[in-house]
């Protein structure tokens, strides 16, 4: 039978790093809010690098790590809700810097589900036999979004970009065993960025973006009731129990979240690996960051079920469970 398989994984955050200490030097925050309220020690932020550079050089390490040319892609999908621009698309400048001239591209916009969003949308294009080798990426530059006045926001997001590689092979086991993304856009307003102002007294001089803004507390809210409801509606689609599944990489937003999640299921918290404290909450990048870091350290391995579960703005939720 021919399903998908995770060829390869790879991840790139910028250099620089942002100690909790460095932002209680610029704002009213300290070291022990940070890390009690969220689980956030640290962050990576760009010195210039915009969010197709962390693309692109995760997909060069992709190609690198798995010896595969860039000709051979068919696709190339990035998530994200910080792209260089509104056009061209991000993924359609890492598959022009990648030379990878078979691939369509473009990205999505499903804010931290976005990655979830990317698989998914990857997944059902090869089952259908329009692609069969497909590249996704999930990548941001936060900071560019952020208000460094702004204590609510500022001390939660970080820079980073990770993705895999797909490819629709012959396998012994089916691979693919469920996906389910939901988008509740009554809460749109609960978080959002880079809004634009039309301009209706021409000619308007252009303005800048804006910068994020969020109801913390009802996204909390949210997060901890519809999570657990998406994994669960992904298990019983693929017929397995929770118990079945091995891993949960879940977006990295909050500590407290995926503590809270963990127990709601009822599964214990080893099996939610969390790596927020070194790079705080990078949206679509933060479960390729993590299933990368995951499958490196050897606490993924091959013939695992994965459950990866995204959520955040729009709002939106996402679960794919698959066997790596
Ligand atoms: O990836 C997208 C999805 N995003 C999320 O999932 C985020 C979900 N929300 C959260 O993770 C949490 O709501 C936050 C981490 C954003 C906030 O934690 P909280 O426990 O909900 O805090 P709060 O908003 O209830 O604020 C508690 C207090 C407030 O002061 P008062 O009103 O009690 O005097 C805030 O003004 O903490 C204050 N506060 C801060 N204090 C020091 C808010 N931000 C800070 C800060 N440093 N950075």
């Amino acid at each position: 039978m021919e399903d998908l398989r995770i060829v390869q994984t790879a991840s790139w955050v910028p250099n620089q790093i942002v100690e909790n200490d460095d932002l209680s030097k610029i704002m009213d925050t300290s070291d022990e809010w940070i890390q009690s309220r969220t689980g956030i020690k640290r962050r990576h932020i760009s010195t210039g690098e915009n969010t197709a550079d962390l693309a692109f050089k995760t997909g060069q390490l992709l190609l690198e790590k798995s010896g595969w040319q860039a000709r051979d892609l068919d696709l190339i999908l990035v998530a994200t809700m910080s792209p260089d621009a509104y056009t061209p698309s991000t993924a359609a400048i890492v598959q022009g810097r990648l030379q990878a001239e078979n691939a369509i591209a473009f990205d999505i916009s499903a804010a931290c589900s976005g990655f979830v969003y990317g698989l998914t949308i990857a997944s059902r294009m090869m089952s259908s036999g329009m692609v069969k080798r497909a590249m996704v990426i999930g990548s941001e530059v936060l900071s560019k979004l952020i208000d460094w006045q702004d204590r609510t926001t500022a001390v939660l997001f970080g820079d980073g970009a990770g993705g895999v590689l797909l490819e629709q092979t012959l396998v012994e086991t089916p691979t693919l065993l469920g996906t389910h993304l939901k988008t509740f856009g009554e809460f749109s307003d609960e978080l959002s960025a880079g809004n634009t102002t039309p301009g209706c007294d021409f000619p308007k001089q252009l303005t800048g973006l804006t910068p994020f803004k969020m109801n913390g507390r009802e996204v909390y809210r949210f997060a901890t009731h519809e999570v657990p409801k998406s994994i669960l509606a992904t298990s019983s689609q693929s017929g397995l129990t929770l118990d079945q599944i091995d891993v949960f990489l879940l977006h990295q937003a909050n500590a407290r979240i995926i503590k809270q999640v963990a127990k709601r299921l009822d599964q214990p918290l080893e099996k939610f690996p969390i790596n927020i404290a070194e790079y705080g909450n990078t949206s679509a990048a933060s479960e390729p960051i993590l299933l990368d870091e995951c499958i490196e350290k050897g606490m993924i391995k091959r013939g695992d079920i994965l459950a990866l579960s995204g959520f955040g703005g729009g709002l939106t939720t996402g679960t794919i469970i698959l066997r790596y």
